[in-house]
């Protein structure tokens, strides 16, 4: 096939044959995509694997999200995930007025107030889970950061942790996420005794979670996700069927395991290699923890781990392709995508650019300070995504990843380890820092 863009045809970025831009892709798929924006501009075509599929990306892209969000679905990618515990549809897939429905559904529970109003029990989490490992011995940084990350979700969102069930949600989660979404494995890896095995698992715990809640009920109304989904699934079962209850029931953990567990991990490595941020940092938190626990008001003085949560976020784009297709004929860069093409949008590329970030492949906090706000730019900065779409708990995610940090920062000394670790990107399915690990040397009174 010709690489030459023609009128409709955007340019194809280099790859090999039949295995195309594979190798270049999971080696850092944020870098590739933005080097591709660069080179070929903000529409480009990716071939994988034999698949080929185009890349929407620049600011631009990222405010069209918002003002022309009738253009965009994503029902097709979660379609055969809900499907997969036996639902029809889910909020990711919805638009317009159901979206809006379910959104105020969920709102609360997955809101930054959640956990606000939560922090004696949350910090009890965090520190039951750091008193449980051995001085000096090596922790796999990602897997820690998994494992708090549930426990802090499951008592916000299911009123316990998941226990026993963790290994089995994340191995059911992350199996359909490669087969449905990143196209990383074949549709059979879903007939394996171990998915059958996760997923049976999961739907158990989610089950679980659901009795326990209807039976213990207290009488006064909490906005709680669980009496949300349980009295709207026994409504109106067209609107959400018990089983796609018990699928929200877990979306907290499909939602905010690996993203906010990824970006803990990416923010303790810059942290760790910023001695000068790191000691900023320490000293904030001995702050906030100077009274016991940090307040509620506490949180919007934490200035420095903000802006580090928010550097980490820019570099490390957890979920910066978000998969689409056109309802309708969109232009878009000189180019026209027909309705029922499905893209990918690379919301995260702007992060790299030198137009709006200086210097932008530097870890440097100074960036969201006045007067420079380089994020403040229309389209600049999307970690979170845009339009109706937007990370339904961008705010929960900020200030669990601060608080999660904040008392490791309090309560212990950490270093790298190995000492010398050079960072390795890698997708498993969410970008990672492979072989990251830290390794606690003192607890701090
Ligand atoms: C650093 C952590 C997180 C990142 C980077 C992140 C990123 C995103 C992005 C980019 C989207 C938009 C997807 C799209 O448009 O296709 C999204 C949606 C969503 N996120 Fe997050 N997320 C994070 C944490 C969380 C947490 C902790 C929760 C809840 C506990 C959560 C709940 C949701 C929900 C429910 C949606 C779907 C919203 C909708 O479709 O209306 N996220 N997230």
């Amino acid at each position: 096939m010709s690489t030459t863009p023609s009128a409709n045809t955007p340019p194809l970025a280099p790859g090999l044959p039949f295995v195309g831009s594979i190798l270049a892709l999971s080696n850092d798929a944020q870098d590739f995509f933005y080097t591709q924006y660069r080179k070929l501009g903000p529409v480009f075509r990716v071939r994988a694997l034999g698949n080929e599929f185009k890349v929407l990306a620049g600011p631009e892209i990222n405010m069209l999200m918002g003002t022309q969000s009738d253009a965009f679905s994503a029902w097709d990618t979660w379609e055969p995930v809900v499907q997969d515990f036996g639902g029809k549809k889910t909020i990711t897939m919805l638009d317009g007025p159901e979206h809006a429905r379910m959104r105020r559904l969920m709102r609360k529970s997955f809101s930054r107030e959640a956990l606000v109003s939560n922090v004696p029990q949350v910090v009890a989490l965090i520190t039951e889970l750091i008193q449980q490992q051995e001085l000096g011995q090596r922790i796999p940084a990602a897997r820690f950061m998994q494992q708090i990350t549930a426990n802090i979700l499951g008592v916000l969102s299911n009123d316990r942790v998941p226990g026993e069930y963790f290994d089995d949600i994340v191995t059911w989660w992350t199996m359909l996420l490669e087969v449905h979404v990143s196209h990383l494995k074949p549709a059979s890896t879903l007939q394996t005794a171990r998915y059958q095995h996760a997923h049976q698992r999961a739907k158990e715990f989610a089950s679980l979670v659901f009795e326990e809640r209807k039976k213990n009920r207290p009488e006064i109304d909490e906005d709680n996700l669980l009496d949300n989904l349980a009295d709207t699934s026994s409504q109106d079962p067209d609107f959400l069927s018990h089983d796609e209850a018990l699928f929200l029931t877990l979306a907290g953990y499909f939602a905010g395991l690996d993203t906010v567990a990824n970006v803990s991990s990416f923010m303790l490595y810059e942290l760790l290699q910023h001695p000068d941020i790191l000691a900023e940092a320490r000293a904030e938190a001995d702050r906030v923890f100077a009274d016991g626990v940090p307040s509620p008001e506490s949180f919007r003085s934490m200035h420095t781990l903000h802006v580090v949560a928010q550097e980490t976020l820019r570099l490390y784009p957890i979920a910066g392709v978000l998969p689409r297709k056109a309802v309708r004929d969109l232009e878009y860069g000189g180019y026209v995508i027909k309705k029922d093409e499905h893209f990918m949008i690379a919301n995260a590329a702007p992060h790299f650019s030198p137009e709006f970030y200086k210097d932008p492949y530097k870890f440097d906090i100074e960036r969201y300070r006045e007067p420079r706000n380089e994020h403040k730019k229309r389209g600049a900065f999307a970690p979170f995504g845009a339009g109706p779409h937007t990370c339904l708990g961008a705010g929960l995610a900020e200030v669990q990843i601060m608080l999660v940090v904040a008392t490791m920062l309090r309560y212990t000394e950490f270093t790298m380890d190995p000492a010398n670790y050079k960072l390795k990107k890698a997708y498993s399915p969410s970008m990672t820092p492979k072989g990251f690990g830290i390794k606690f040397n003192a607890w701090r009174p």
